[in-house]
């Protein structure tokens, strides 16, 4: 058995063991795979629950929510997605030879009494569910204000690092919520491991570029022929971290800052660049543009924006590091590599805002720290961790809001300044004991 990828539509096996009590069927593994696969490619096939819908699928399956949801969402919410839930489990069910004796199980005093049983069933079960459902719609309500949900249907997203960790959450919280990803991988390996693990037809263009490579990353877009204003949102999240190496090992310095900066620095580049007008074609033109060239041309194709799926706005979103803010030793600068990431990015939103289109926006984000495979997992690093999920949350509906700067979860961006400002020889002994490497 194999986890949910887009929770709002799965289900855990814990779950679909409550929907099998419920419908009063024996949970089977095999045909709990097969409704993940169904249910994988849901965000594709139906639209996008919203607000108390979207609200009311957020939360855990349990017998007694199954209970209350089913006859509500029957009446009121037909696309929620525990319909398409027990659609699922009943149909995969009723192929199977178990499934179909137990459904077909009647009632003994004969179908009319049963019917009448049934239907006696569903309105006790409307008379407790009605209050519920109530309480349930104050929750809704009172959370209103604080809601950061983002809508990504039918937008073009471009993520880079998608492979695993933040790049990877990002892309899937995209899909769920019907968005098109583009997403940046290191290697075919990498593109072929993800491929397996993602549905068929989800809406995934994979691409591999390997940003330790100058020019790999603006390379791999032109030849995709993806138009950069096609995308409404592109995220840079791959980055790497050389842990335990000296500032000094200058190949690895050198490598920190090709991919956490330079790669941003060609990604915007493409992006937001001037797109000049290519020169016309002429008979003894070389067979293949230039990267400008072609860029220019995929921008500039003939037709109204909306009827090319073109976006009015993109959003540009860096992730930095809360890391920024302080120095580090042994990591060849990583620390510095997101400082200069979180400057420039800053300069770049200046310049943009200069221009009389007003297309672009620039976001930093400066997570503080979450399970990956770039974290060390200590007992203090645990108590640390926010959630990886919830920060890729926040990301999403931030930008799509516009904003410039997000440091998710704010109490950890507190405890970093508030140790930026204990001076430098309080905050050596402090990050010397949260982190003893030597140099290897
Ligand atoms: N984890 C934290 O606590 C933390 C805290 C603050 C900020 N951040 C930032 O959050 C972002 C995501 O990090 P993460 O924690 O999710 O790290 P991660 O699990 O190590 O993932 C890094 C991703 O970057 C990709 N990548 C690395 N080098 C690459 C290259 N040369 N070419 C193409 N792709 C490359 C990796 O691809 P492969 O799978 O092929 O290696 C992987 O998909 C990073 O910008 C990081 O600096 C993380």
């Amino acid at each position: 058995m194999s986890g949910p990828l887009f929770p709002l539509w799965q289900i855990d096996p814990d779950e679909y063991r409550a929907v099998c009590t419920y419908l009063r069927l024996t949970p089977q593994p095999r045909l709990y795979d097969h409704l993940s696969r169904y249910l994988a490619d849901a965000p594709r096939l139906f639209p996008d629950p919203s607000g108390f819908s979207r609200y009311l699928a957020k939360a855990r399956l349990t017998r007694f929510r199954i209970g209350r949801l089913d006859p509500m969402t029957k009446l009121f919410l037909p696309g929620h997605p525990l319909r398409h839930v027990l659609n699922g489990v009943i149909a995969l069910h009723e192929c199977d030879p178990l499934g179909y004796r137990e459904l077909a199980v009647g009632s003994r005093f004969g179908a009319g009494v049963g019917a009448l049983g049934a239907v006696l069933r569903f309105g006790v079960n409307l008379a407790f569910s009605l209050p519920w459902l109530g309480w349930q719609w104050a929750g809704f309500a009172a959370n209103v204000p604080f809601n950061t949900e983002a809508d990504l249907g039918g937008k073009r997203a471009l993520i880079t690092g998608v492979g695993r960790g933040l790049g990877r959450d990002l892309m899937l919280r995209c899909l769920e919520s019907g968005a098109e990803v583009i997403g940046i991988v290191r290697n075919r390996a990498s593109r072929e491991k993800l491929q397996g693990e993602l549905p068929a037809h989800a809406r995934v263009t994979l691409l591999v570029a390997d940003l330790s490579t100058p020019g790999a990353l603006a390379a791999a877009l032109i030849e995709a022929q993806i138009p950069p204003n096609s995308v409404a949102i592109a995220i840079l999240s791959a980055a790497i971290k050389h842990d335990g190496k000296s500032v000094l090992s200058s190949a690895e310095l050198r490598e920190t800052f090709q991919v956490n900066f330079f790669a941003a620095a060609e990604l915007a580049d493409w992006l937001c660049g001037p797109h000049e007008i290519p020169p016309s074609p002429k008979a003894d033109a070389p067979a293949s543009p230039s990267p400008s060239t072609a860029r220019a041309a995929l921008a500039s194709s003939s037709g109204p924006a909306s009827q090319r799926g073109l976006s009015s706005t993109t959003r540009v979103v860096l992730i930095s590091s809360m890391g920024r803010w302080h120095g580090m030793h042994f990591s060849a600068g990583y620390n510095a590599s997101k400082a200069a990431l979180s400057i420039w990015g800053e300069s770049l939103d200046m310049e943009l805002r200069q221009r009389s289109d007003r297309r672009f926006s620039v976001t930093v984000v400066e997570p503080g720290i979450f399970p990956s495979g770039m974290s060390r997992q200590t007992p203090l690093t645990r108590m640390l961790f926010a959630s990886r999920d919830k920060i890729a949350g926040r990301i999403l509906a931030g930008a799509l809001a516009g904003r410039r700067a997000i440091r998710p979860p704010r109490w950890f961006a507190l405890l970093t300044w508030g140790i930026c400002l204990i001076g430098r020889d309080y905050r050596y002994r402090l990050l010397a004991r949260a982190k003893p490497h030597a140099e290897r």
